[in-house]
């Protein structure tokens, strides 16, 4: 077998595994073997590339390129490991602004080695060379636009930049113009190919990324990252035609259509429309940013809590980003087992952007190992919350905003959430009356049935905890009123 098969069959083997990690990753349960195929296909990948490389080229850029593995692997594993969970969205962002600049390096490669060696002495010729342009063109376009936009996403996500939406004038318009002149761009290099083309798609391209992203409101990130998620996979895609990459290829598709798929359900989540997400048309309206005065809210002491849960029937905890900066989830879940030792039902209601990524609460219930049979979606929880004794709303602010359902000039307005105020009590645990991610005030924290837990999550939990009566308590109906607290 020459070294060539072998890679084809490595190819092969390698693709068949990535669709086995996707297959794995679907479920809690397989998601470990699914990560363990997804590392085996890209070792193979990587393994299966360089010996074909070593054919064409010297030991010397061998060894180049083992060195770059080398440094590329090693910094990847440092940066995994030392990330807060809180951050991941903000890596993956990083990661797929690499893809991005990947695409657009190997696209001007690909033009500069066909402009300086002639297509007559690259694999490229004949009619051939008609689809290399095009290849190139959308290649260095894809890729300039995941590249700015992962970049806005990654300053958006971690704050380096305000969340609020970009709103310039005839901003649809500026899209759909930017779009146009792609087009017409492609078409005209694909004829003519030049210098001045190439800077002039690559320019369009970057600006497009950076306003895609930036005019995108901080609530609808969620769709952002993962429709980055399948920009970046279409880019790895348009690099593999280039550089004749099958496996590349394959893989890019996987993550571009996984990634849409990905975005389509977050907008179904979300209410929002896929066709406007895609085309960056959506979270045009900038929040007011004026905090709407909503009256008093109640503020209620850990004792006061653990004694109205004592009391209660049912409880449905709806974790949100504010439980994973806590790190609250093993308290949370210790919580969680003492009232069910009382006989208390208690149920998770999780939705599908609460924290910063998708299944973010649920990988932290997972690791404190709360029973998987207890943590429902938003879907399977909403309609029994009315029959719910009490609801604790553990770091969770957009995703239990009845501003979503109530008022419709509100930046979230659409965004289904969990109706936690139909419950009999609610208990917000947050450190101060801040809004949420999305900026947008919560009338929530001002309802009669509700009071506000303030403290850092973990702490407040230990100490419901710590004042938990051994047998059945009283309810606990004793709240105080009190002015609001600074935001
Ligand atoms: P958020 O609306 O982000 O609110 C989190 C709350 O946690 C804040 O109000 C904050 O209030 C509180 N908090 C922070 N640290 C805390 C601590 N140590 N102890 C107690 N409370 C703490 O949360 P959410 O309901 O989960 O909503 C998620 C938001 O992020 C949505 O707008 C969503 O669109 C967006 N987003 C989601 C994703 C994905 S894929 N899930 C990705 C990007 C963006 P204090 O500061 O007052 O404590």
């Amino acid at each position: 077998m020459t070294a060539t098969t072998a890679s084809h069959a490595a190819d092969l083997v390698a693709a068949l595994l990535f669709v086995l990690s996707l297959a794995g990753l679907s479920q809690h349960r397989t998601s470990r073997a699914g990560v363990a195929y997804g590392i085996a296909g890209m070792a193979l990948a990587l393994v299966a590339t360089v010996v074909v490389a070593a054919q064409d080229v010297s030991a010397g850029v061998v060894a180049l390129i083992v060195l770059a593995m080398a440094l590329g692997g090693a910094a990847g594993l440092w940066r995994a490991r030392r990330v807060e969970m809180t951050q991941m969205p903000e890596l993956i962002a990083v990661l797929h602004s690499f893809v991005g600049l990947a695409a657009v390096l190997v696209g001007w490669n690909g033009y500069l080695e066909v402009e300086s060696h002639g297509a007559a002495q690259t694999r490229v010729a004949g009619e051939l060379l008609g689809i290399h342009h095009a290849e190139v063109f959308i290649g260095v376009f894809i890729g300039a636009v995941t590249f700015t936009g992962s970049v806005v996403a990654y300053l958006k996500l971690s704050a380096r930049i305000a969340s609020r939406p970009l709103v310039l004038p005839g901003k649809n318009a500026l899209n759909v113009t930017a779009l146009a002149a792609f087009a017409v761009l492609t078409a005209w290099f694909t004829a003519a190919p030049g210098l001045g083309l190439m800077i002039a798609v690559t320019v369009l391209a970057l600006a497009l990324g950076w306003h895609l992203v930036a005019s995108i409101g901080g609530g609808d990130m969620p769709v952002v990252v993962s429709m980055l998620n399948s920009y970046s996979g279409w880019a790895a895609a348009a690099a593999g035609f280039l550089l004749d990459n099958d496996l590349l290829i394959v893989t890019g598709a996987l993550v571009g259509s996984s990634g849409a798929y990905l975005s389509y359900i977050m907008c179904r989540a979300m209410n929002r429309s896929f066709l406007s997400v895609i085309a960056g048309g959506f979270g045009i309206e900038a929040p007011s940013g004026a905090a709407q005065e909503q009256g008093e809210h109640r503020e209620v002491r850990a004792e006061e809590v653990a004694a109205l849960l004592a009391a209660a029937r049912s409880v449905v905890i709806t974790p949100g980003y504010g439980m994973a900066v806590a790190q609250a989830q093993h308290p949370v879940a210790e919580l969680t087992r003492r009232l069910r030792e009382r006989g208390i039902e208690v149920r998770f209601g999780v939705h599908p952007v609460a924290g910063r990524l998708p299944g973010h609460m649920n990988v932290l219930l997972a690791e404190a190992k709360v029973p998987y049979d207890i943590v429902l979606e938003m879907d399977e929880i909403n309609d029994d919350l009315a029959a719910t004794s009490v609801v604790l709303v553990i770091g969770a602010n957009d995703t239990v905003n009845p501003a979503a359902m109530d008022d419709p000039a509100s930046p979230i307005a659409g965004m289904p959430v969990l109706r936690v105020w139909e419950a009999e009590q609610v208990v917000v645990f947050k450190r101060s009356m801040a809004s949420g991610y999305a900026g947008v005030q919560n009338p929530l924290f001002f309802r009669e049935n509700t009071g506000m837990l303030f403290g850092d999550a973990k702490q407040s939990v230990e100490a419901i905890l710590q004042a938990l009566p051994e047998g059945h308590g009283g309810p606990a109906s004793a709240v105080r009123q009190t002015t609001p607290a600074a935001g």
